[in-house]
């Protein structure tokens, strides 16, 4: 009971202040990307299209955003560039199909942000017999993120488009700080296996050079109209 206490007052703490009271952190967010080539799963809506809007501000080469309706995906891409009057390639591609084709067909890949997820209170199974909360959140985040490390890894090896403003090619996964609540819902635990998942890859030979980070961001909306 006590632990239980414990458990949400900790989560209670962390929300509310990082909700609340935390400011943006990091000077790299303001990096030049210039010839840079990123990509945001989910990104037609909600943080994956907020995630995939901040750095078309900063004018990469190339953007993707991995969708699973094209349709959305297109729209997004329209509100993309009209907010930001983004000028490189912009592309909505199908999220499944994407992997396969990344590794044959882009040159680089600097940021890879797996955002794609779902939150929802009932109990749904998937085609592939496994929870629709688990499959989407943890799964298929783990899949991709295996699937593009090669790919970012490749990218370790070449030269920065700007050698006076290195780093190291990103594999981003976003996480909640409702892992904090684990055992109390599905979804919270999802986001728990996802911070063990950052950790195991983290560990990888072929994480090598490359920041891989689970991010949270508090509680929040945005979308593409
Ligand atoms: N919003 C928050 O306050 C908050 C807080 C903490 C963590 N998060 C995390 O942030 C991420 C994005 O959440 P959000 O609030 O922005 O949700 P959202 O607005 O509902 O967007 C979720 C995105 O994931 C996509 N998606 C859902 N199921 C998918 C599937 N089976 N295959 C491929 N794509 C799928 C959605 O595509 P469709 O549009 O086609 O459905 C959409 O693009 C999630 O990982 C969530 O756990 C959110």
């Amino acid at each position: 009971m006590a632990e239980e206490r414990g458990q949400t007052f900790s989560f209670a703490r962390k929300f509310y202040g990082d909700q609340f009271f935390a400011k943006p952190r990091g000077a790299d967010t303001y990096s030049d990307l210039t010839g840079r080539t990123f990509l945001v799963t989910g990104s037609n809506t909600g943080i994956g299209f907020a995630l995939a809007t901040h750095p078309a501000r900063l004018q990469p080469a190339q953007l993707i955003l991995a969708v699973r309706d094209l349709k959305k995906g297109e729209a997004a891409k329209e509100s993309i560039v009209a907010q930001t009057g983004f000028k490189g390639a912009l592309e909505a591609l199908n999220v499944k199909r994407f992997a396969e084709r990344a590794n044959t067909t882009l040159e680089r890949l600097d940021g890879a942000n797996i955002n794609a997820g779902v939150h929802t209170w009932s109990w749904a199974m998937t085609a592939d017999g496994w929870g629709r909360m688990l499959q989407v959140n943890t799964l298929s985040t783990g899949l991709l993120a295996l699937l593009l490390l090669p790919l970012l890894q490749a990218t370790t090896a070449l030269p920065s488009p700007h050698p006076d403003a290195a780093s190291p090619p990103h594999l981003t996964i976003t996480g909640s700080a409702g892992m904090l609540l684990a055992n109390k819902g599905r979804y919270y635990n999802t986001k728990l296996f996802n911070w063990y998942l950052t950790r195991e890859i983290t560990n990888l030979p072929q994480a090598k050079g490359i920041a891989v980070k689970y991010i949270y961001t508090g509680f929040g909306v945005s979308s593409p109209s």
